[in-house]
């Protein structure tokens, strides 16, 4: 049994629930911020440790962006708690600023499709996989990503996607492979050409290619 796989563009469900730092309704600590849920498999585990370490390390970063991360994993908010000490520990943190979602009855999980068949307990449950979901400001889902429990995400990539997200939903461009914040662009696809000039009045440039088509439309980041 598990819930509706969500899609880009879609409505994110809202939902109460027991963190480390209390009870929360999510849309209400979103506020008018985006937010990046991630889940992962189990408390007291090496990979997730260093992931939880790592975003608490960006946090900076994400408040920069108006981002608001918070983790999910099924075990219960005590245990979050005496984990964290341990991600302090590791990371040489001085604070830990943001929640951990308690799911142990994994209703979320299974709400939000998180739970891996392939990665059991020793009761023989599925644990969550490594999923990521980056919900905007209007709680429309612009985001999903699933990782298996045995490889550690890239956050540094999570901010790349926020970086890209709100760059691309205001002006006509889109971001090509490993594009960085500042990096050349792509003219949009459904761009006119009649419409560059005013659109881009700094220009752009045509990569020429066998086909003979003008749809290699380089920009300076606007
Ligand atoms: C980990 O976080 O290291 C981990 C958790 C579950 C399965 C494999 C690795």
């Amino acid at each position: 049994m598990s819930g509706k796989a969500l899609n880009i563009g879609d409505q994110f469900p809202n939902f109460q629930a027991v963190t480390n730092l209390g009870e929360i309704d999510f849309f209400e600590w979103m506020g008018d911020k985006w937010a990046i849920l991630f889940s992962h498999p189990a408390d007291f585990t090496p990979v997730c440790t260093t992931e939880l370490a790592r975003v608490a390390k960006l946090v900076p970063e994400f408040e920069k962006r108006n981002v608001k991360p918070i983790a999910l994993s099924c075990d219960s908010a005590e245990s979050h708690k005496a984990w964290i000490e341990d991600i302090k520990s590791y990371a040489n943190l001085s604070s830990f600023d943001y929640p951990i979602i308690a799911d142990d009855k994994r209703e979320l999980a299974l709400k939000l499709n998180m739970l891996d068949k392939a990665e059991l307990n020793a009761a023989g449950i599925p644990l969550t996989c490594r999923a990521v979901f980056i919900v905007d400001d209007m709680k429309k889902l612009r985001l999903s990503i699933l990782y298996p429990a045995t490889t550690g995400r890239n956050f540094d990539e999570i901010l790349r996607v926020v970086d890209s997200l709100k760059l691309t939903q205001t002006k006509s461009v889109a971001t090509p492979a490993d594009w960085k914040q500042g990096g050349q662009c792509m003219v949009l696809p459904t761009v006119q050409a009649a419409d560059v000039p005013k659109l881009f009045p700094k220009g752009i440039e045509i990569i020429p290619v066998p086909s003979g088509k003008s749809y290699l439309r380089m920009t300076e980041q606007p």
